[in-house]
């Protein structure tokens, strides 16, 4: 029985994919690193620290603990501070929707999110009230693929792993559900999500009545 929904932040409930790139990219630029869309494509869905690993590995460059904390919070100033642009007219098309619905259907709602800005975000967004636990980037050590995120938001919500669905947009996002024994919907395209239950291209397409149709067995 489905009673839960957990989602993931970042691609799913808003776009601030656009954000981190322009960060990344600033501080790329700065450094003399090579920082492309591509390589942006490979942040997705993972942690600040691991992103910057995957940053220096791409350009073969080593540091101290202590220069890549550095880094990392000089990236991190810059993309927080292009927060404050965020409005509520910046959720994806379809996710307020959606929120919206399932609330009213009295559904239990979480964020698993790796973002140690979620909570930013979403009070940018006007959006905090949809959500009955936050899980973020401050709430577990290991994040994704692992799949503790979404594990601390099923306790948190007091419901098995079994009676929720992850939304996800990122491959390790839909990596970290499936190893914590959650239903998940892929957002995004086949060869990024589509080891997921069930996929939509975007959040547009996710309406209420198509998540409840593909999961009626289970409601
Ligand atoms: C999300 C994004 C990632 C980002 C991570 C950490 O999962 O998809 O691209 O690196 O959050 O975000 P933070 O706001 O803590 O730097
Ligand atoms: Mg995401």
């Amino acid at each position: 029985m489905i009673k839960g929904f957990i989602f993931d932040l970042d691609g799913v409930i808003t776009d601030t994919a656009e954000l981190h790139f322009e960060a990344w990219k600033k501080l790329s630029d700065e450094m003399g690193w090579h920082f492309d869309r591509e390589l942006n494509e490979k942040l997705r869905g993972i942690s600040r620290m691991d992103s910057i690993k995957v940053i220096m590995d791409h350009n073969h460059v080593t540091l101290t603990d202590d220069a890549v904390v550095e880094l990392a919070t000089k990236k991190n100033n810059i993309y927080v501070a292009s927060l404050d642009t965020m409005t509520p007219n910046d959720y994806l098309p379809g996710a307020k929707e959606l929120l919206t619905h399932l609330r009213q259907e009295g559904f239990l709602v979480a964020l698993g999110s790796a973002s140690k800005n979620a909570i930013k975000v979403l009070q940018q967004l006007n959006a905090t009230h949809f959500f009955d636990v936050i899980g973020d980037g401050n709430s577990v050590a290991k994040s994704k693929p692992a799949p503790d995120i979404f594990l601390y938001a099923s306790e948190k919500l007091k419901l098995q792993p079994g009676n929720c669905v992850v939304f996800e947009d990122a491959e390790k996002g839909i990596d970290a559900a499936i190893a914590g024994g959650f239903h998940s919907v892929g957002i995004g395209p086949e060869e990024r999500v589509g080891h997921a239950e069930v996929r939509f291209n975007s959040m547009k397409e996710a309406t209420f009545f198509e998540v409840k149709s593909f999961f009626s067995d289970f409601f």
